[in-house]
């Protein structure tokens, strides 16, 4: 027997279930495609968004047609799941008082700023009787999933090494309000190298050690264009990190992720096994090409056909079903702890010039069974442009 097919087991019915009221915090950039998202399961109800810029929130329910709350109106109201759509800076502060108000926590990534944070959180979760979710969930897209197919079924041998990259120029020319990005708990490994950490973590399961390196090319960042045209940056987390990864069944990967990079032309992630490779898309996306290779052979193309587009959502979808049957939710608080005290060591072993041993492991999440988006009532609508997955 492979090892999928002892998941393939039906993931429950959940057409007649009655809706899960969910709500946002956060009325920024992401909004509009989260209000895409979720619009595409049935099995989500979007009942209102609240920001601690009241503006913010009255001009996104306008655009987006999603009644506007204050915070606490928000929290005192009839949504089961809110979600955290605030920057990383915001994250520990905006769980908290979700998590007090006896609502489940649904976080954008990474779980927090700091690992200290993150972990604050879980135990208010824990303490408290309430589900943690966090992004990324594009590992759950079509891609991703069949990634794990391909890993599972044992065809590549065993992974023993890899590597996954992660370069740009950083998000200044694109994003309305970047400064964040340049702040502790955002950086390219916090804010981008989550992707991938999290797709190597599904795939691979848990990390024991890591080691790092980390410099900031530009201390001092201009905005290029957009509404803060001209406006300086001060850059406060390092922009250029290269990490070394040791995973628990033996694998080593290594992993850079910039703000300092133009272009390159280095692939995503390949992983390299005892009897082949593979080559995965970018895990910010849901879907795209795998490349996968037998010892020697050729390389052979795959596309995924189910959950390949923009699917923002799909983990709170996942959460709300979880939450019905009283199964695991896959985009998980456990595992969103364990890849950011990841991060987190990547920062420290830079700074100590020493690896750092993990604390924490996670379980692999299930993969996606047959009738998963039947179990969500998943219906493909054409989601918000976003310049992200
Ligand atoms: N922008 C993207 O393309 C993108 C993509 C993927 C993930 N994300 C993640 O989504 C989150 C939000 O990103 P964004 O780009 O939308 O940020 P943003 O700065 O555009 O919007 C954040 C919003 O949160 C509000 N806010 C801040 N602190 C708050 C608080 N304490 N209480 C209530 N509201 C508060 C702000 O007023 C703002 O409207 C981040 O975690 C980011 O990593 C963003």
């Amino acid at each position: 027997m492979k090892m999928n097919d002892l998941h393939l087991k039906p993931e429950g019915k959940a057409m007649q279930a009655a809706a899960t009221p969910v709500a946002i915090i956060g009325a920024g950039d992401i909004f509009p495609a989260y209000v895409a998202g979720l619009a595409q399961f049935g099995n989500l109800r979007l009942v209102g968004v609240a920001d601690a810029r009241p503006e913010a929130a009255a001009a996104q329910s306008q655009a987006q047609a999603v009644p506007a709350f204050s915070v606490d109106e928000l929290l005192a109201g009839e949504a089961q799941i809110i979600i955290n759509l605030t920057p990383p800076q915001a994250h520990r502060a905006v769980g908290e008082a979700v998590l007090k108000a006896g609502k489940h926590l649904y976080t954008e990534k990474p779980l927090a700023g700091s690992f200290a944070d993150g972990a604050a959180l879980m135990e208010l979760a824990s303490a408290q009787g309430l589900r943690i979710g966090c992004a990324p969930d594009t590992f759950l897209g079509g891609a991703g999933q069949l990634a794990r197919t391909l890993v599972d079924g044992g065809q590549l041998g065993r992974i023993v090494a890899g590597q996954a990259t992660m370069m740009e120029r950083g998000p200044d020319d694109w994003h309305p309000n970047p400064a964040f990005f340049y702040r502790p708990g955002a950086g390219p490994l916090m804010d981008m190298g989550v992707y991938y950490l999290t797709q190597l973590v599904q795939l691979l399961g848990p990390i024991t050690r890591v080691n790092g390196m980390a410099h900031t090319s530009w201390p001092i960042r201009q905005i290029p264009r957009g509404p803060r045209q001209g406006e300086s940056i001060q850059v406060e987390t390092p922009t250029h990190l290269v990490a070394g990864l040791e995973f628990e069944q033996g694998a080593f990967i290594t992993l850079s992720t910039s703000f300092d990079v133009w272009k390159h032309k280095s692939s995503h992630i390949e992983l390299y096994g005892e009897r082949g490779s593979l080559v995965l898309p970018d895990p910010n996306q849901f879907g795209g090409a795998l490349e996968s290779c037998e010892a020697d052979g050729d390389w052979q193309s795959q596309t995924p056909q189910v959950f390949t587009g923009r699917h923002r959502g799909l983990g709170v979808a996942d959460m709300a079903e979880a939450l019905r049957s009283g199964r695991q939710h896959r985009a998980n608080g456990e595992m969103a702890l364990h890849v950011l005290e990841a991060m987190d060591a990547v920062l420290r072993a830079a700074e100590k010039k020493a690896p750092v041993s993990l604390r924490t492991r996670c379980a692999r999440p299930d993969p996606v069974n047959p009738g998963f988006a039947e179990s969500l009532q998943f219906q493909a609508k054409p989601a918000a442009q976003e310049q992200s997955a």
